[in-house]
C-alpha cells in the first residue's frame, strides 16, 4: 500500500492514549502460559507481532479467550505440549529468540520458522548460549527454521557481548526450568521487562549491577495490565517537537528506565517535554508526557543510552534533521540486524527527502538544521519502525511524500494512522 503524506502547518493539538508495550505484550503470554491456572491479560496489543506469539502458544496447548478486544484470559495446564505444525514467528525476532529459551527445556521437538525478513536475522547470539547449556538446536548458517528438540539443561554463567534484551531473556527463560543458579551479564543493561514481569509471577530471580540470575521456580497464573509503548509515543514526541504549533498529550506510557533514553534525548536537545501523573502499573512504571513544538540542537547518542532508545533511532535521525548543528549516532551497529539494516535504511531514504546525514559503520552523523523538500517515493523495506519514521518525516516535507508498503506499520501499532489523524 503507497500511503502519501503532505506538510502538516495547522499543529498537532489533543490528547490520546498510547496502545500497549508490544515488548511486555509478548512477555505476558509466554509468562502467563507458563503458570498453571488462569491469567488475565488487560490492554493486549493489537500489532501483528505480539498476535504471532498468542498464535504460538495455542499451538503448545495452551487456551486463550479474548474477552474484548484487548483483554484475554490464558488458561494454562503450566506444560506445553508438542504442537502438530511448524511455529511461524511471522516478523517477530523477539517472538523466535524467547521462545528458543522456552522450548529449549520441553520434552519434545519443535520447529520454528520466520518470514522472509526474520529468516535472514542472526540467530547464533541465542543459539550459542543455549548450545553451552546442553540445548539441542539446529539452523540454517545461524539462521531459521531452528529445530529445536528439548532436554533437561546444565546452569550457565554468560557474559554476553550484546546488550540484548532477547538474548538475556532467552537465557532466563531457560534458567527459569534448569536446576541450578544461571546468570547472564551484559555490557549495558537492556530492557528489564522480562526480569520485572518474572518476579511479579513469583520467579526467583536477582539483579545486581549489569548481572541478573534466576533459579528454577514455579511461575504463579496473575493479572497483567499492560502500559502504553514509549516506542510508539516516539513518532508523536518527534512529530509533536518538530510539527509547527503543536501542543499533544500522550497518556499511559511506560516509562521503564530501560526504555526511556528517548525522553533523555529530547531533553538534552532542548525540548518542551513534561511527564505527569507518574504511577506504577503491574510492576512498570507509567505516566502521561506533555509536548509541545521546541527549538532543538543537535547532540551525541552513544554508549549505555543505545539500548535504551534502540527501536526509537529511526525516528530520533528525522528529529535531528531539524536540530541545529551536528548529531551523532554511534555504538548502535545492531541497528544492522533488525527487521531491516536501519542504519543503511535511515540514511538512504532519509537522504531521498533532503537530510544531510551520513553513514557510519555504528551509526549516523546528522547535519541540521535541513529543510526535508520531499516531492518523492520512499521505501519502507518491509520495516515497520522504517514506515512509522518517514511518516513523521512527511509530515514536515516541503511537499507531498509516497511511502511504499507502509502497510508494515502494523507490525507494531496498527493504530497509528488513525491517532495521528485524531491529532490534526
Ligand atoms: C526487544 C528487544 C530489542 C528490541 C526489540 C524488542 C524485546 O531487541 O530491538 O524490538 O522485546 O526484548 P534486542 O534485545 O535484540 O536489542
Amino acid at each position: 500500500m503507497i500511503k502519501k503524506i503532505s506538510k502538516h502547518t495547522t499543529g498537532l493539538k489533543g490528547n490520546i492514549k498510547i496502545p500497549a508495550d508490544k515488548s511486555i505484550s509478548h512477555r505476558s503470554v509466554m509468562f502467563t502460559s507458563l503458570a498453571k491456572g488462569k491469567s488475565l491479560i488487560k490492554n493486549f496489543s493489537k500489532g501483528e507481532d505480539p498476535h504471532s506469539t498468542l498464535r504460538i502458544f495455542k499451538q503448545l496447548g495452551v487456551e486463550a479467550e479474548f474477552l474484548d478486544e484487548k483483554t484475554l484470559t490464558i488458561n494454562s495446564k503450566g506444560t506445553l505440549h508438542k504442537p502438530q505444525d511448524n511455529l511461524d514467528c511471522g516478523n517477530s525476532g523477539t517472538t523466535m529468540r524467547l521462545m528458543s529459551g522456552i522450548l529449549a527445556t520441553q520434552n519434545f521437538t519443535s520447529t520454528m520458522i520466520g518470514d522472509e525478513s526474520l529468516s535472514k536475522r542472526p540467530m547464533r547470539r541465542v543459539i550459542e548460549p543455549l548450545s553451552l547449556m546442553g540445548a539441542n538446536i539446529q539452523s540454517t548458517d545461524g539462521h531459521a527454521p531452528l529445530i529445536i528438540t528439548g532436554s533437561n539443561l546444565q546452569p550457565i554463567n554468560y557474559t554476553s557481548k550484546l546488550a540484548s534484551a532477547q538474548v538475556k531473556s532467552c537465557i532466563l527463560l531457560a534458567g527459569l526450568n534448569t536446576e541450578g543458579l544461571t546468570s547472564v551479564t551484559e555490557p549495558y543493561i537492556s530492557r528489564n521487562h522480562t526480569e520485572l514481569m518474572l518476579k511479579y509471577m513469583g520467579a526467583n530471580i536477582s539483579v545486581e549491577g549489569n548481572t541478573v540470575s534466576i533459579e528454577k521456580s514455579e511461575l504463579e497464573p496473575r493479572t497483567i495490565e499492560i502500559c502504553g509503548d514509549i516506542s510508539s509515543a516516539a513518532y508523536f514526541i518527534v512529530a509533536g517537537l518538530i510539527v509547527p504549533n503543536s501542543d499533544i498529550i500522550l497518556k499511559n506510557i511506560g516509562l521503564n528506565e530501560t526504555r526511556t533514553g528517548i525522553l533523555d534525548v529530547v531533553k538534552m536537545m532542548g525540548a518542551n517535554i513534561e511527564i505527569l501523573d507518574k504511577q506504577t502499573i503491574s510492576g512498570e512504571e507509567t505516566g502521561d508526557i506533555r509536548i509541545k513544538t521546541s527549538e532543538l540542537k543537535g547532540c551525541k547518542i552513544s554508549g549505555d543510552i543505545i539500548p535504551r532508545l534502540i527501536d526509537e533511532l529511526p525516528v530520533i535521525a528525522v528529529l535531528a534533521t531539524q536540530a541545529d548543528g551536528e548529531t551523532i549516532v554511534k555504538d548502535a551497529g545492531d541497528l544492522r540486524n533488525k527487521e531491516s539494516d536501519r542504519i543503511t535504511a535511515t540514511v538512504t531514504e532519509l537522504k531521498k527527502l533532503g537530510a544531510d546525514i551520513e553513514e557510519l559503520e555504528d551509526g549516523f552523523v546528522i547535519h541540521g538544521k535541513s529543510i526535508l523538500k520531499g516531492g518523492c517515493e520512499v521505501n519502507t523495506y518491509h520495516d515497520h519502525r522504517l514506515a512509522m519514521s518517514l511518516y513523521v518525516a512527511g509530515l514536515i516535507a516541503q511537499k507531498e511524500i509516497a511511502i511504499n508498503d507502509f502497510e508494515w506499520a502494523s507490525i507494531s501499532f496498527p493504530e497509528f494512522e488513525t491517532l495521528f489523524n485524531s491529532l490534526m
